[in-house]
This record gives structure tokens, sequence and C-alpha cells, in this order.
């Protein structure tokens, strides 16, 4: 018989196991993203080999697991049937005697071109060999394939790797390869040094090199890396763009993904414009590039960090997550074709309550009064028929704050990180960053993603795209939206959202 006192004994030890369990779980740390992919232990970067198969989407990355600072790299797996819920998988790439795994992609062989069975799933990526660079060789980098019968679980590497050998090009890397249907080829878009060389083959296994592109073109502030070549179509005509990663030289300084869009022949890229657009203009969205075998739906994903301080931000057991999978367009603006991103709607189903409002006069607008306090992750979205300057702030009971808005003289959207709590472990970290407006209307919509340690800002139908991450000491609670200029913000929604790892 339990008497009154076990069962309060009993229902104590429950409480407390729970509490314990939630502090120490694997998702659970401080400043650990709860709608954000991020793996339990040890150092992530790059997104790579990202397909989509048998109605799961499949994500592979840049991994470390002995160490929370970049190493030998692996590649790291994770699935997800919604792009929200991830679960981490065996890790899938080790090191071999050709090198560490660094960044590629993957594609789904339907017709089984490369002779490892149908549907095989193929990587094409990096060996970078560092035995070598040690001894001061130049052909360091090469890219190799392996295949997959079992949805990425166990890999064969493929005997006669590398299947690209380096022509002693130090910096050759980051093969992205996708089904050229009108040739009925195979088309790799690789990144070498200040330029990307395109590449086709008919089984993955023989490559011929078709063109060059972009020495003399966009930014060059730094190494290209991580590219990606794919159409959209807008009102029914079909658009390439070409994504090129690019690191230093992005527009708040270190890391960033800069676009091209033109014509794509099969062999050659021809640009519409020479001049330099970035995906994303903050400081944290870095090596994205989309998911493969998705039909005309693109799905784009980054390394929610810099390299600058990717290294040393102040996280324990891990280091730095992706950013929200995210849908790309195409916009026109005059004659020029803009690349928008939008968080993909799969985002929905953490939907926990929504508050929302109409005709609000922003001069201080408490959000966190009405809404309830953040406690955890939330989405807040806003239109207006006429914009003005406007900050929207995130702060927590220690004084710590930060600030996202409009400043319309400049007319740039910003985010300033300077009391955002833990900033000086880099020097620029604190930094004004900003995006400029690209749109020319006079409303606008602004969809906001806040997570524990990053927001992600898309504004204009995701014209204007600014990811950054922060540390604040304890979590930010309160949200107010304040407008010396009389913004007037005429539908207001504040979506709190469930965190993705319960
Ligand atoms: C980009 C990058 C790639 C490389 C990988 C190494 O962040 O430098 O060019 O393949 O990371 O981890």
């Amino acid at each position: 018989m339990i008497t009154k006192a076990k069962w309060l004994l009993l229902a104590a030890f429950v409480i407390c196991f729970q509490s314990s369990r939630s502090q120490t779980g694997a998702y659970a740390d401080k400043h650990r993203p709860q709608i954000h992919f991020s793996p339990k232990k040890g150092w992530m970067n790059d997104p790579n080999g990202m397909v989509y198969t048998n109605g799961k989407y499949h994500l592979f990355y840049q991994y470390y697991p002995d160490s929370t600072v970049w190493g030998p790299m692996h590649w790291g797996h994770a699935v997800s049937t919604d792009l929200v819920h991830w679960e981490e998988l065996p890790i899938a790439l080790y090191p071999d005697a050709l090198g560490t795994i660094f960044s590629g992609s993957a594609v789904i062989d339907k017709n089984n071109t490369a002779g490892f069975g149908e549907n095989a799933m193929v990587a094409i990526y990096t060996n970078h060999n560092h035995a070598m660079e040690k001894d001061g060789f130049d052909k360091i980098e090469n890219q190799s394939i392996a295949y997959s019968l079992d949805e990425g679980k166990t890999w064969t590497k493929y005997k006669g790797n590398p299947v690209v050998p380096n022509p002693g090009i130090r910096d050759f890397r980051d093969p992205k390869v996708s089904w050229y249907e009108p040739a009925k080829k195979w088309i790799m878009t690789l990144a070498v040094t200040d330029h990307i060389d395109f590449y086709s083959s008919s089984d993955l296994k023989n490559w011929t090199k078709e063109s060059e592109f972009g020495k003399d073109i966009g930014a060059h502030g730094g190494v290209w890396e991580c590219p990606d070549l794919f159409p959209l179509s807008y009102n029914g005509e079909e658009i390439w763009v070409l994504i090129v990663n690019i690191n230093p030289g992005g527009p708040n300084g270190g890391s960033a993904t800069q676009y091209f869009t033109g014509k794509f022949d099969g062999h050659v890229f021809t640009p519409n414009e020479t001049d330099t657009k970035w995906i994303d203009y903050g400081p944290d969205d870095y090596a994205g590039i989309t998911w493969s075998n998705t039909g005309d739906r693109k799905i784009f994903l980054g390394w929610m960090s810099n390299w600058m301080y990717a290294n040393i931000v102040p996280t324990e057991k891990w280091r730095s997550a992706n950013t929200i999978a995210r849908a790309l367009a195409l916009q026109k603006t005059g004659n020029t074709y803009l690349v928008s991103s939008l968080p993909v709607k799969e985002l929905d189903t953490l939907h926990a309550n929504t508050y929302e409002a109409k005709n609000i006069k922003a001069k201080k607008a408490d959000i966190t009064a009405k809404a309830g306090k953040l406690n955890g992750p939330a989405i807040l979205k806003l239109s207006t028929d006429e914009l003005k300057g406007f900050n929207i702030t995130l702060s927590n009971n220690v004084g710590e704050k930060l600030v996202i808005g409009y400043n319309k003289t400049a007319n740039q959207y910003f985010v300033d990180r300077s009391q955002s709590g833990k900033i000086d472990f880099h020097k620029d970290f604190g930094k004004h960053i900003m995006v400029p407006r690209f749109s020319a209307t006079k409303n606008t919509d602004i969809t906001l993603v806040i997570d524990n340690a990053s927001v992600e800002l898309f504004a204009d139908k995701g014209l204007s795209v600014l990811t950054a991450v922060f540390f604040p000491s304890s979590d930010f609670t309160d949200v107010i939206i304040t407008s010396t200029e009389g913004f007037v913000i005429k539908s207001l929604s504040f979506e709190h959202l469930n965190s993705a790892w319960k």
C-alpha cells in the first residue's frame, strides 16, 4: 500500500528527475538553438550532400566529433521529414588515405549512370590531404565519390578515386553536382580559388572540363568556396542562379554568400549582370547551398556562423548550428532578377500559440506584455502601409539587448548586437550590421525568426535578408517595438514556437 507520504516522495523524485533531465539533456545547453539543427557534440561547419529521397531530407555536414574547434573533417549526417525536426545519425564519411572529407554534394542516380545501382545515393566531395599540405605540395585537393544503397547509412568509396584530380591549384574544392536534363548529363560546379570551373560527366566517374566563370566578376575579397548552380522560374521564364560563397569579403565582414543570375547552356554560364548580390547580408549565413532532388522547389540552408569567430563563439559542448531552411524564389526589380528567401512553410509545424493585433501605433509597443514573454523560439511578423524607422528590441533582466530595425535615412535594415551579451571574444562581433532595402514600395512586410542564440530577418518578401547570432548571459525574454517616427503596424503576429527537440 502506498501511503500519502510515499506518493509525495515519488512525486518529488519525478519532478527532480524531470527538471534535472531538462537541465542536462543534449539540447538544453546554454545558447543551444531550439529550432535549428546543431550536432549534439563536437564541431560543425558547412552543410554538405543535401539530398531529398523517399520522403526524407538528408543533411550531411562538415563535422569533427573529437573537438569543438575545426579539425580533420568527416561528413556528419542528420535526417528530417519536415526540414524542422532533425534526427542525428552516425557519421557517414570518415577521412581516408586520400585525405579528410571536405565539402561537397549528393545526388540520387535514378538511371544508374554510375553503375552503383538504381537510385544509389552518390556523394561527390573533396578529399583534402593534410599530410601533403605539410610537405608543401599544391595538389592537395581532389574530387572523389562514394555511394550508398541504404539511404546514406553505409557508404562505399569508389576505387577509382579521385575522379577529378588536381591540376596544380591549391584551392580546388566543394563540388556541387546536378543533373542537366537537356543534354542528359551531370554538371559539376567547382570552386577554384577565384573562379568557378564547370565539368560534365555521363557517369559521375569521368569528368570533362567545360568552362570557367568569374575571375573578374563579382566579389573577390576572399577565396571562392561552396558553389551551387540551378534554374528558378520567373513567370515561366527559366533563369539560372549561380551561388558562390566567399571567405572573407562579405558585406558585413568575413564569410558570406554571393550569387549571380544568368543563362546556362550545359557548357557556359553567362551572367545577366556582373555586380555583386548577396543571398543574406548578415554575418552568420555561410556555405549555403540547396537540396537536390526537390523538383521545382529550391530549398536553401546555410551554416549559421562566420569564419571570423566560428572557432571561438561561447558554446561548450558543440560549435555552430545551421540557418532555418529557406525557400528561394526570383523577384524582378526593374530589369534585374533578385533571389529572395523566406523560411520554409514547414516551420508552422512548431506553432504553439499566436498573438495577433491590428493597427498598432508603435511609438512603444510592448509585445511580450501582451503576447507573453519569450520562453524559447518565436516568429514575429508585421506589415505596414508605410515603412518608417523602427526598432525591435529583445532584452533580458540583466540589461542586455539586441536591436533589429530599419533606418529610414540610410534605407537599411540593421542589427545592433553591441550590447547583446558576450561579444568580447572577437573585436568585430559588436559592429553595426546592415542590409540595404531593395524594394521600392511604400509598404513592407517583415518576418523575424527568433531562437535562443540567433535572429533571421526577412524583409520585403525575403528580398533583404540578414542572419545574426548572439550570446546573452541569460536568454532574452522581452520584445518591444519602438519608433520615434510614428510607425503604424497594420497587422502583427507574434507566434511562440515549440522546441524542435521535444
Ligand atoms: C567553407 C570551407 C570549404 C571546405 C570546408 C572545410 O567553409 O572552407 O571550402 O570544403 O569549409 O571544412
